[in-house]
């Protein structure tokens, strides 16, 4: 049988909430990953230092005892951001990053940035502080097609914010298209990418065809298998602008069963396996380590972490739900089979 040992990995991207969801669903990451980047949009959004670190002790709070695991905390980026936050979060050794999420583009990002220009005064300010800026890249407008949300904004925003910020540490957060790829490769050293275990492995049939399947809906949304190859090849390319962040971004079953049904795939539980199976398929599965556990670490600047992880060649049935209490989330592939399994 066949075993994949890995330094252990980091999730740069991840949703885990708040309350009841939190203490659901915060062990899987756990267990997957040393660290994680964890996203602020919660209801209120994470705007100031303070409200960060409250979040971090609610996490810190859930964590089962004895699990090693570091969240790595993010600020939720507005128009009234004071500069004053900025030097804040950038002297704060628990807040690794401000998050752009621009208004209306995802789920709660009511409070986001309506316009980006308008914000350039505190871009500058990330630039000078050396703070990474993670940006949802996808642009609201209602006469731009959902499937080209990405391109556009990058056409539009994007490409903009590096140009006058040459300096500025960039993430753009869960790439699905080739315009996404080649951009962030072609672009400095500074600029970055996380691709989501989804977007490796899907393509659009997934989310439409044969039936509508609600629990491959996340944003930006599933594209053409042409841009999922592109995915595959940048992130089994070895490039250190692309790395491992899962996106996992729990609803309750029901809210994403429903007539509108809310936007995220939760992979937490099983997200390394899914990503091997990605890396197996692209017959790329030596790349995995780089993109899993080391590329992330060295863009933010902490160290690679200590310890491995395993993954065993052994197939199991991915189970319907995962959850604690109440609550009850149906994670990616549920009812299907998975190839890989930790050990
Ligand atoms: C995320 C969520 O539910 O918080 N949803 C998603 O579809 N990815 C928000 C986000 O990252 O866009
Ligand atoms: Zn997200």
């Amino acid at each position: 049988m066949k075993t994949l040992t890995l330094t252990r990995p980091d999730d740069w991207h991840v949703h885990v909430r708040n309350g009841a969801v939190l203490k659901a669903v915060l062990a899987y990451t756990a267990r997957q990953f040393a660290r994680a980047v964890v996203m602020p949009n919660l209801k209120p959004p994470v705007t100031t230092v303070a409200q960060a670190l409250a979040y971090r002790e609610e996490i810190l709070r859930v964590l089962p005892e004895g699990v090693d695991f570091t969240p790595l905390m993010t600020l939720y980026l507005t128009a009234a951001t004071a500069v004053e936050e900025l030097k804040a979060a950038a002297d704060c050794p628990f807040v690794h990053a401000v998050k752009l999420y621009p208004a209306g583009a995802t789920t709660n990002s009511d409070a986001g940035v309506a316009n980006i220009w308008a914000i350039y005064p505190l871009l500058a300010v990330l630039e000078k502080y050396r703070l990474p800026l993670l940006v949802h890249g996808e642009v609201t407008d209602d006469d731009c097609d959902i499937f080209d949300r990405e391109r556009w904004f990058i056409d539009r925003h994007f490409t903009d914010i590096v140009r006058n910020f040459p300096a500025l540490r960039l993430v753009l957060e869960h790439v699905t298209t080739k315009e996404a790829v080649h951009f962030v490769a072609a672009a400095g050293v500074n600029v970055a990418a996380t691709i989501t275990p989804q977007h490796l492995l899907y393509n659009r049939n997934a989310l439409l065809a044969g039936g509508i399947r609600p629990h491959h809906y996340c944003l930006p949304i599933l594209k053409r298998e042409e841009h999922r190859q592109a995915l595959l090849a940048a992130a089994t390319s070895g490039s250190a602008k692309f790395f491992l962040g899962t996106d996992s971004a729990p609803h309750v079953t029901e809210s994403k069963e429903s007539a509108c049904g809310c936007a995220g795939c939760f992979s937490a539980p099983l997200a390394l396996e899914l990503y091997a199976e990605a890396f197996e398929q692209a017959g790329a599965l030596d790349k995995l380590e780089g993109f899993a556990s080391f590329y992330g670490a060295d863009f933010y600047g902490l160290p690679r972490n200590a310890g491995t992880v395993s993954l065993r060649q052994q197939s199991w049935l991915v189970p319907e739900a995962y959850g604690a209490d109440a609550v009850s989330v149906t994670p990616l592939k549920a009812g299907g089979m998975v190839g890989w399994k930790m050990c």
